[in-house]
Order: C-alpha cells, then sequence, then structure tokens
C-alpha cells in the first residue's frame, strides 16, 4: 500500500489562507474545500522522451482533475457520517485531506482533535518491520505516547487474531488479508477522537468481519466522530446518523442515511440523479 501520488500531485495553493473559527462542538469543518490534481498526460513517460521533449524545448502537456469541488460540511463530535458515492466521485480524496496527507487546493480544512486513518490509499505499513513494530510506528503516528501505545499493543495484535507467532514477524510475509487485519485492528484501536476509514469494513473473513462490524458499532456508542466511506449500504444506513452523497467531487445530498443511500441506489440502478441537482 502506497500513498497513490505516482499519477499526479495535488496542487497547492497560491496564497496562504487565514484560519477560520473552528467552534469546540465541531469535528472538522470544511469550507469551500476543493482539491484538484494535476497529471502528466504523455503516452509514454520514458527517459527517451523526457530527453527529446526537453531538447526540443517543450514543456510536458498536463491536464487538471478537480476531484472535489467546492465542498461545504460541518461535522460535529460525535457524529457517525457516511459517505457513499461512485468510483471517481472524490471520496478518498476528501478523506486523504482531511488526514492532512493532502492539502487543499483551495478552501479550509479545520479539525478539532486525534485523527487515526484507515484509508483505502493512505500511509502503509513498513514491510521490513514486524507487525507489532508497525503496531508501536501506527500509534506514535496516531499522536498517541510510548507508555500509551505499550499498553495497548498486546490488545491490538489480540485483536487481529493472527496466525501464532505472526505477529513478530516481518509484514511482507503477510497475506493481504492478514495485513488489513492489523491496520483495521490498529486504526480502531488508537482510540481516536476522529476515525476515518476508507473501505475498510470489509477486512479479513466473515468472522473478522462480524468482529470488526460490533468493534464500530461499540466506536459508534461511544460518541466518537467517525467518517465511514463504503459501498456497504446497509452497514452506513446501521452505522451513521448522517450521510453524504458524493458525485463527481460535489456534494448531492446530504441528510438521513437511510434517505441518502435510497437516492445513491437509485441512481445505481436507474442512473438517475436528483431533481433538484441539475448542475451536470
Ligand atoms: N493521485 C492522483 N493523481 C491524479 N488523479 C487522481 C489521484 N487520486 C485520485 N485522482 C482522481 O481524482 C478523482 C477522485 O478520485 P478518488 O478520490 O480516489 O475517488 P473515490 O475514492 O470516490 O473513488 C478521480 O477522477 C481520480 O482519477
Ligand atoms: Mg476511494
Amino acid at each position: 500500500m502506497d500513498i497513490s501520488l505516482s499519477q499526479g500531485s495535488a496542487i497547492l495553493p497560491s496564497v496562504s489562507l487565514n484560519k477560520s473559527v473552528m467552534p469546540d462542538s465541531l469535528a472538522v469543518k470544511i469550507e469551500n474545500l476543493s482539491i484538484s490534481y494535476k497529471i502528466n498526460v504523455e503516452s509514454k513517460k520514458t527517459l527517451k522522451n523526457a530527453l527529446m521533449r526537453a531538447s526540443r524545448g517543450e514543456r510536458v502537456r498536463t491536464k487538471t482533475v478537480e476531484a472535489v469541488k467546492n465542498l461545504t460540511l460541518d461535522i460535529p463530535h460525535g457524529s457517525v457520517l457516511g459517505i457513499v458515492g461512485a468510483n471517481g466521485a472524490g471520496k478518498s480524496t476528501l478523506m486523504r485531506s482531511i488526514a492532512g496527507i493532502l492539502p487543499p487546493t483551495q478552501g479550509r480544512i479545520g479539525v478539532n482533535g486525534k485523527i487515526s486513518t484507515l484509508l483505502a490509499l493512505g500511509v502503509g505499513f513498513n514491510k521490513a518491520l514486524s507487525g507489532r513494530d508497525n503496531i508501536i510506528l501506527g500509534g506514535l503516528a496516531s499522536g498517541l505516547s510510548r507508555d500509551e501505545i505499550e499498553s495497548q499493543t498486546d490488545a491490538i495484535a489480540e485483536f487481529a487474531d493472527l496466525p501464532e507467532g505472526f505477529i513478530d514477524m516481518p509484514v511482507r510475509t503477510y497475506s493481504s488479508g492478514m495485513y488489513s487485519r492489523v491496520a483495521f485492528s490498529v486504526a480502531v484501536n488508537m482510540t481516536p477522537d476522529i476515525l476515518l476509514l476508507d473501505e475498510a469494513l470489509s477486512a479479513g473473513d466473515a468472522a473478522f468481519k462480524e468482529k470488526s462490524f460490533n468493534k464500530m458499532r461499540q466506536l459508534c456508542e461511544e460518541a466518537r466522530t467517525i467518517l465511514i466511506v463504503s459501498h456497504a449500504l446497509s452497514s452506513i444506513n446501521e452505522l451513521c446518523d448522517h450521510a453524504i452523497w458524493l458525485h463527481r467531487g460535489q456534494m448531492l445530498a446530504s441528510g438521513k442515511p437511510g434517505e441518502i443511500t435510497e437516492k445513491y441506489l437509485k441512481f445505481l440502478n436507474v442512473g438517475e440523479l436528483p431533481s433538484s441537482y441539475e448542475d451536470l
């Protein structure tokens, strides 16, 4: 798992933005957020081509992709927000920007609290290190102190439920199922204020899925702020208290999970966008 910035890089704002006022009741405040990627549109990216172009004094042709467009959203503390949308809708881009991995091209993101993430294309484990060492690194990355982490390492390893001895083996020896179990276990057990899960509810086999779902339900009840990107619409309905639908970078709908997933499902089945939305 890498941060997938290889095809393009985020475009940084040209002016520094003023810090906005962030009320204590909010976990995340998103104001007029836009995120664009700049992609090179060369058919073949070879050194030879690059040199030829340079010798002719040509510049690399680039294209801009607007992954998130002018999004404004307040997420109160303790809310569980579901995010649905088709592939390429901008869900992962939004999650990465809230996690602080991707800076906004325009607008602002304010975050109040400690974030823990499990992102589809997020920061991965160091494959040369053992599962246990990666748990410690994950904890440090989430802002926990060494003592806090050490007191939790065993519980996290146990939750991941790996075959005997694997927790002290290098992560590169893990199956993808084992990898995602440890990743899930780290993310949910770091007791974050804000938990970001990008398509993470489907890790592992049926038994682990049930265990992770129960853990999710427990976290939701503990009034933590959780953002869930998932194609499992029934999980969104069951876990979340609010949902939004992203479509081509824009928020098409925001409301009760049941209503949003129903609208989205209708769109998936018959390709019908909500009537309130005429701008596509
Ligand atoms: N690193 C990147 N470089 C260039 N374009 C990207 C990058 N990551 C995502 N995109 C583009 O941004 C848009 C939104 O992608 P993404 O946030 O991954 O959507 P989702 O998670 O909803 O499937 C898509 O058009 C995608 O191709
Ligand atoms: Mg995604």
